[in-house]
């Protein structure tokens, strides 16, 4: 039987992606800060409700300008989740200070407050809390420690772009949120990013540190008749290229996501009957969350069965990859690092998880393939 290739991630291409292109080539205009990244802006001002926004070249600089915004020094921890991605620790570890990692909550792969709890010290300054596979971690005690502690939140958002929480839509919870547009989310421009926050001070600094120190952005809006140094920064802003396509997509954002949940409804429909047999255990969304359908997780019972199981899929022509290599343990982790506690529940989840593949234009005859290929895997 010849099939062909079910990759783990497709790109979304939007309609308009071509001729916004052309409108910027075609102008004398594709540094940052023009009309389409206003556009996008306030798209995702509008599907985030976050009071304020920022683009910026990647999630990872946002992460890196949430860091500067909160004045990170060599005195100073933050507590990470050891399950996250690098760039939650590298923007921590640029500053000079110390990643404290701590491990999570085994059923949803986000940070475990109590283990937050017992590593917060004199010198914790934040919390990185990724919302893993856009699904809200528990904000009800990491609010209620933030507020007791005085320690900010900073939420990864790079999964959860328009998912909520108790109805407050992540990246808006906490004290600074970032998101991804890089091609693997649901909405991208190849590479790109952006800061959300509500803060009108932390507002005023971080659009100076995204434009070079500079206070380009009052000089645009003329608010002052020349920019000048103003603080330290860096270039943390899109060109007009990246946000001409990022605007496309999220003119598309509601038909993304319906599309991106009919595969996931059709997965958590018809997997639980398999997973009660082998002894899985499926990607579950508590009631007070909504989900963005950013990926299906599934953890086997054991890492030889979820090696099985990703070599079983790959023979079908299904590619179900996992990730996140525990930070706490990798090389970089224990070089920039303390960890209080071994993350043991992170070394398991990581070593037990497969994703399923996951994007708009799946098929119903792949996503048959798929379920029919998981549940043959005894
Ligand atoms: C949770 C999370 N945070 C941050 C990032 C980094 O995003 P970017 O590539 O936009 O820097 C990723 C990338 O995959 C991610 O999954």
């Amino acid at each position: 039987m010849t099939t062909d290739r079910i990759i783990f991630s497709r790109p979304f291409r939007a309609s308009r992606e071509l001729s916004n292109l052309e409108a910027v080539l075609g102008s004398d205009h594709s540094h940052g800060d023009g009309r389409f990244t206003a556009s996008a802006t306030a798209k995702l001002k509008e599907i985030t409700a976050a009071p304020h926004a920022l683009l910026t070249t990647s999630c990872t600089h946002a992460l890196e300008l949430s860091a500067l915004l909160l004045e990170l020094g060599p005195e100073d921890e933050v507590i990470v989740p050891s399950f996250a991605f690098t760039s939650a620790a590298t923007s921590v570890a640029l500053r000079g200070a110390t990643c404290v990692f701590v491990d999570i909550d085994e059923e949803s792969g986000n940070i475990d407050p109590d283990s937050v709890a017992a590593a917060i010290t004199d010198r914790t300054k934040a919390v990185v809390v990724m919302h893993y596979g856009g699904v809200a971690a528990d904000m009800t005690r990491l609010l209620a420690l933030s507020e007791l502690h005085g320690i900010a939140l900073i939420e990864d958002n790079a999964h959860g772009l328009g998912g909520s929480w108790q109805g407050r839509k992540l990246g808006t919870i906490g004290t600074l949120g970032t998101q991804s547009f890089h091609d693997t989310k649901n909405v991208h421009c190849g590479e790109g990013g952006a800061l959300l926050l509500s803060d009108e001070i932390l507002m005023g600094r971080a659009e100076i540190m995204r434009e070079k120190g500079t206070n380009r952005a009052r000089f645009l809006r003329g608010q002052v008749d020349k920019y000048s140094w103003q603080d330290i920064g860096s270039s943390y802003l899109p060109s007009e290229l990246n946000a001409a396509v990022l605007d496309a997509q999220l003119d598309e954002f509601e038909s993304i996501q319906a599309q991106r949940h009919r595969v996931w409804d059709t997965y958590a429909a018809q997997l639980p009957e398999w997973a009660e047999r082998t002894g899985a255990r499926l990607m579950t969304v508590p009631e007070d969350r909504e989900h963005t359908a950013h990926m299906f997780f599934v953890r086997m019972p054991s890492e030889a069965s979820r090696d099985g199981l990703i070599r079983h899929l790959a023979q079908q022509g299904i590619v179900a990859p996992f990730h996140y290599i525990p930070l706490d343990s990798s090389p970089a982790g224990l070089k920039y690092s303390r960890t209080p506690v071994p993350c043991t529940r992170s070394a398991r989840f990581s070593a037990t998880i497969l994703r399923l593949p996951l994007w708009p234009m799946l098929t119903e005859s792949q996503l048959g393939r798929v379920v029919d290929a998981v549940s043959a895997y005894a």
